[in-house]
């Protein structure tokens, strides 16, 4: 079962998440990051920031990308890479991968799964989760066993993501993410949700059943995951006191 790990607010998580990535970056230098974005993984940018790590070596791939959208739009998921990720952090942007970033669309999932295969893969894989539970941009009823392919977003995720364009007509339908089977793949999973928005799909995702239905719920399958939610986020999970219970009795050794 995924550790569940509650926590009082954003800036902890974020804290808590990067503490693991500065963990395995001293144990392997040249580490394979999966990134996020959306507004998530953010406390993990900042506190990762201002810890100066090297990450000269470290290579990274996003998660997924929008299609359609004019190059260099300052809401495309490479730009945001860059902007949260990549310039804040030092990394070098040329080790730095996002789905259709070869431009032939057509060929973009191979090629992608082919650049994560050769990097031996994803050691931590950075996740949110859509309030229609989905992971990546892996929408309700994506196959358990899918690869990095062009999507269709449900109009569920181009309303939440409106915020970030002028209005709802400018959020693309298309995008291009890696699957669930490519993110099951990774050798560590770190989901991290914040607000009562939330609330339902992590219950799904960590305590229903697994199901296409609910995409994030294919994190069961994985035999190393870590969920970081705030109270919010964690307001309908049943075994709640159970995971608070399980956290302040971790042997410290453990780490995430
Ligand atoms: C983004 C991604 C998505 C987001 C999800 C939540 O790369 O893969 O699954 O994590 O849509 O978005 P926020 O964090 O903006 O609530």
């Amino acid at each position: 079962m995924a550790e569940v790990i509650i926590v009082p607010d954003q800036a902890t998580a974020g804290e808590l998440v990067a503490d693991a990535i500065q963990a395995l970056v001293r144990h392997r230098p040249d580490a394979v990051l999966g990134v996020a974005t959306g507004s998530t993984p953010l406390p993990v940018y900042r506190a990762l920031g201002g810890r100066g790590l090297p990450l000269d070596r470290v290579r990274a791939f996003a998660l997924d990308e929008y299609v359609g959208l004019p190059e260099g739009h300052p809401e495309s998921y490479a730009a945001v890479v860059r902007r949260e990720v990549t310039d804040p952090l030092g990394l070098d942007p040329a080790r730095v991968r996002v789905p259709g970033d070869t431009g032939a669309l057509r060929t973009a999932g191979e090629d992608y799964e082919a650049a994560i295969a050769a990097a031996d893969g994803v050691d931590l894989q950075l996740l949110g989760i859509g309030t229609d539970g989905h992971i990546g941009f892996n929408e309700p009823g994506s196959s358990l066993a899918s690869r990095t392919r062009i999507k269709t977003l449900t109009e569920q995720t181009r309303r939440d993501n409106a915020r970030f364009f002028s209005s709802l007509a400018d959020v693309p339908r298309h995008c291009i993410t890696q699957g669930l089977g490519t993110i099951l793949e990774a050798r560590h999973l770190v989901l991290l949700a914040f607000g009562e928005g939330k609330a339902e799909a992590i219950a799904g995702a960590v305590e229903g059943p697994v199901t296409a239905s609910l995409p994030g719920s294919a994190i069961q399958l994985h035999p190393h995951v870590t969920v970081v939610v705030d109270e919010a986020a964690a307001s309908r999970l049943a075994l709640a006191q159970y995971y608070r219970d399980v956290y302040a009795h971790k042997p410290e050794w453990q780490g995430l």
